[in-house]
């Protein structure tokens, strides 16, 4: 592995896009090769068998690309698949989930709360990784878990800070489960584009936690200790943004979260 090759970042559709923008805001010498698999949207509601299937697929095609890190921008991938991911992977380059991180973020900065919220697709709620992982690092923390599945649907579909994404919040948010929480865990990648609304929803009263700059931190932690840094400036024309089946909502809603200016390009590789 040098410093000089692209980090890869993969989910199921273009949520990962906001752990792409944060790592780039981050360390904004790095290239990445970015890949949604969109054929297969929404993981939320697959096997974890399917979800290791595809999440192998998209690895090993982010490896032939040279990448020195694969990034599981995805919590659903991350929660069914990293393990299987990280076996395939060996140390053929660095594989880096978005569980994990904030986890250990939250027992940094919020070892003072007793009452947390988690929020996010079906598969990442059945998997408990959160509610495992938050237990085990402050066993008085109360966890309360809950799957949210049309949020992430709804974002792909470009509904974001209108009537319906406000509506659907409303009524997810106001679950009986969700009331005592004093910070809220957004686990996944594509709740950030909801951040604000969110926050507005609880009057910005409580910490609403978002993988993608805990990830970017970590990122940045993990390669500087390896001395994978990249030093060179690159063009953001060299960055690379693929799915695997391109549609024209995709492309907008993509467009509308993302600081820069890209082209997201149809690349099925699962053919
Ligand atoms: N972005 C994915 C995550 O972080 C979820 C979307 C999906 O259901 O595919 O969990």
């Amino acid at each position: 592995m040098n410093a000089e090759q692209p980090i890869g970042f993969f989910d199921s559709g273009i949520g990962g896009l906001t752990v792409a923008n944060a790592v780039l805001k981050a360390l904004p010498n790095e290239r990445i090769i970015y890949f949604g698999d969109s054929l297969h949207f929404p993981y939320g509601e697959k096997s974890a068998k399917e979800i290791q299937s595809y999440s192998i697929t998209i690895a090993n095609y982010l490896l032939q690309q040279n990448c020195k890190c694969i990034v599981i921008a995805c919590n659903t991938a991350s929660a069914a698949a990293y393990k299987a991911v990280k076996e395939y992977i060996g140390d053929k380059a660095i594989v880096v989930d978005v569980i994990d991180p904030t986890v250990y973020y939250v027992k940094k900065y919020l070892s003072h709360i007793e009452n947390i919220g988690v929020i996010a697709t079906r598969s990442t709620i059945k998997s408990g990784a959160y509610a495992i992982g938050l237990k085990e690092e402050n066993n008085k923390l109360n966890v309360a878990s809950m799957a949210t599945p049309l949020l992430a649907p709804m974002i792909e579909e470009g509904f974001v800070d209108d009537n319906v994404s406000k509506a659907v919040i409303e009524k997810y948010l106001s679950n009986e489960q969700l009331q005592q929480v004093e910070a809220l865990v957004l686990a996944c990648t594509h709740y950030p584009f909801i951040k604000t609304e969110i926050e507005e929803f609880y009057n910005n009263n409580i910490s609403v936690i978002d993988t993608p700059t805990v990830i970017a931190e970590f990122l940045k932690d993990t390669l500087s200790k390896k001395d994978l840094l990249s030093k060179s400036e690159e063009p953001f024309s060299a960055h690379q943004f693929f799915v695997s089946e391109l549609n024209q909502t995709i492309e907008q809603t993509a467009e509308r979260f993302f600081d820069h200016q890209f082209q997201l390009k149809e690349n099925n590789i699962f053919k």
